[in-house]
């Protein structure tokens, strides 16, 4: 896979996309990410990339010709989607992801000031992503964090395959608690049936504490996850519990 960023802060990226699995994953070959600086390509002496709105108001928005020139150099002849980052976007989910990381190529475009001139979402754009409803100083962040959640999931990125597919949100459901030695803690035991070695058990422990947690934290993802008749057996037993627990307080 291979991914371009165009921003004006390229060294914003030097280090958090060096680290971890993605900066592994890219000493690999499994993807290749490359930045290229906005101010490349604008055409005046200083190198401007905003300039004051029409209409009046406060804040700069983006100049639409740079990153016009950029998506075209950066692309040439090929396609992919062309993906701006902004509050305004659909949100980030491990759904999108996934989507995301089936593509050969990306490109991310990050928006700064009170945004980008509207012409840059109607030439270019094709995909507009927002990480939280929350504005960030701009799409820097949310750009790493998108590549972050697409790079785990290419083949070979994590060196373990199973574990992308197991986890919170690709199940629908949030993970189970997990364990490690020691067996007790300041007082607290690890659950006798993960020391039992009895496999179907703790396969069935781990499913009704996967649920149960969705249940207590995030009910609304129940909605869509992929429920089994056991599964709606158990949430029964589990909403029975939570319920006796409260009347027990
Ligand atoms: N730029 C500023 N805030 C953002 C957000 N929440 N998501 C994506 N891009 C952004």
């Amino acid at each position: 896979m291979r991914i371009d960023i165009i921003t004006i802060f390229p060294g914003f990226f030097d280090t958090v996309l060096a680290c971890s699995i993605v900066g592994r994953a890219r000493r690999a070959g499994i993807v290749q990410i490359q930045c290229h600086d906005l101010r490349d390509y604008t055409t005046d002496a200083h190198r401007t990339v905003d300039d004051t709105p029409y209409g009046g108001g406060a804040g700069m928005v983006m100049k639409p010709e740079p990153f016009y020139r950029a998506v075209r150099e950066v692309l040439g002849d090929e396609k992919a989607p062309v993906i701006l980052l902004t509050p305004q976007g659909e949100l980030f989910t491990q759904a999108k992801a996934m989507q995301l990381a089936a593509q050969e190529r990306l490109v991310l475009l990050c928006g700064h000031y009170e945004g980008v001139d509207e012409r840059v979402r109607q030439t270019v754009v094709t995909d507009e992503i927002s990480i939280g409803d929350y504005v960030l100083t701009g799409g820097e962040p949310a750009a790493v964090v998108v590549i972050d959640a697409i790079v785990r999931l290419l083949p070979g990125a994590t060196g373990n395959e199973q574990s992308p597919m197991d986890e919170s949100f690709s199940t629908g459901l949030l993970e189970y608690p997990h364990y490690t030695r020691p067996s007790e803690f300041q007082g607290l035991k690890v659950p006798e049936v993960l020391l039992t070695g009895n496999h179907k058990q703790i396969c069935r422990w781990r499913r009704r504490q996967a649920l149960k947690r969705t249940l207590q934290r995030r009910p609304d993802l129940l909605g869509q996850a992929e429920l089994t008749k056991e599964d709606h057996e158990l949430l029964r037993e589990i909403w029975q519990e939570m319920q006796d627990d409260r009347r027990g307080e």
